[in-house]
């Protein structure tokens, strides 16, 4: 039974992030009031999971039926959508403004600002977590953390948003959200392409790919469960970690050799290992010898990208 004083919440988009929002709204006691999606289909799909809640044809008629209205469309159509949006005063005189929200990481809050032109308040909402749009999502979301980006009462309902999901509220300055977005990549698909990578060298050994997943998936996980007991510096391995300054120029060498970038990428990353090992209480005595060791290889493999892109 959701309670008085809750705003009212409205999605525009029913997709992945939108269900799982709106159903754990929902069940944590706001009143999810509203949805629309480009399909009825999609809308009709959402709302029926949710007591009280409307399917609507129009995006308006969200904006109409709830308090704070999230923007839950891919990026590219929240400037557009956001544009064909009207916010008038609350006519019943309620205690809560109109808002308009959309949970991007990457788009600018200002997209909104056709909203705030007339009188709405805007901000971001940004779960960093991968919604897969199965059910399971609103079990997992528990425990991450949730980026706001937006000012006084506002901020203050999105905070208590965040905390009704479980979530941890993070606060972003205004125009931070690219590079945040960017940087986030490090811990998501940019993990992946690191494990392409080992992939892609292993394979010139004869293994497959399951085989090798099967491998590194475990070693991912407890390096991720050591980082989280001992800090990046703690939790750092390998040659750069341990001073063995043979092996780092050994390994160098070796993917010279192979030529593509693969030194490059094994350089730049062997550089943030030296920045994380440096930042121990007691750094490797041969850290210095390691880094120049890194950054002469670099200098030769990225001098050579350099080369081959003025061939082209
Ligand atoms: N997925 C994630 O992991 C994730 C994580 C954090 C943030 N986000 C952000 O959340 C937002 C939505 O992403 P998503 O992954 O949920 O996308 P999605 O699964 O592709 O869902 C997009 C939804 O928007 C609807 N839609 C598309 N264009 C529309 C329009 N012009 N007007 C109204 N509805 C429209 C689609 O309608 P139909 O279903 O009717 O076709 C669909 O329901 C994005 O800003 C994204 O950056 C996503």
């Amino acid at each position: 039974m959701s309670q008085p004083s809750l705003p009212r919440l409205g999605f525009i988009g029913a997709g992945r992030l939108a269900r799982c929002l709106a159903l754990s709204f929902s069940r944590a006691g706001y009143p999810v009031t509203a949805v629309a999606s480009r399909t009825a289909a999609s809308a009709s799909r959402l709302a029926s999971q949710i007591e009280y809640c409307a399917a609507f044809d129009d995006p308006q008629q969200v904006v109409d039926a709830a308090d704070i209205v999230f923007l839950a469309v891919p990026d590219d159509s929240i400037g557009t959508t956001a544009h064909t949006l009207r916010f008038v005063a609350d006519a019943a005189g309620g205690p809560h403004g109109k808002a308009l929200v959309h949970c991007s990481g990457a788009s600018p809050v200002e997209l909104l600002a056709p909203a705030r032109d007339q009188g709405a308040a805007i901000g971001g909402f940004h779960p960093l977590y991968l919604f897969g749009g199965d059910l399971a999502d609103i079990d997992r979301i528990a425990g991450c953390s949730v980026t706001i980006e937006a000012d006084g009462a506002l901020k203050e309902a999105l905070t208590a948003l965040a905390v009704a999901l479980h979530c941890h509220p993070l606060s972003i300055p205004a125009g931070g959200r690219m590079l945040y977005h960017a940087a986030a990549h490090y811990a998501a698909s940019f993990a992946l392409c690191s494990l392409a990578e080992c992939v892609a060298l292993w394979r010139t050994l004869g293994f497959a790919e399951d085989d090798a997943l099967r491998a590194l998936l475990p070693m991912l996980s407890g390096t991720i469960e050591t980082a989280r007991d001992k800090g990046l510096p703690g939790a750092l391995a390998g040659p750069v970690s341990r001073g063995d300054t043979g092996v780092v120029e050994k390994q160098l060498a070796l993917l010279e050799g192979l030529g593509g970038d693969h030194a490059a990428l094994y350089g730049l990353l062997s550089r943030r290992a030296v920045g994380l090992a440096e930042r121990r209480a007691k750094p490797p005595v041969a850290i210095e010898a390691i880094a120049e060791v890194v950054e002469e290889s670099l200098n030769r493999s990225l001098n050579q990208a350099a080369a081959g892109a003025s061939v082209k």
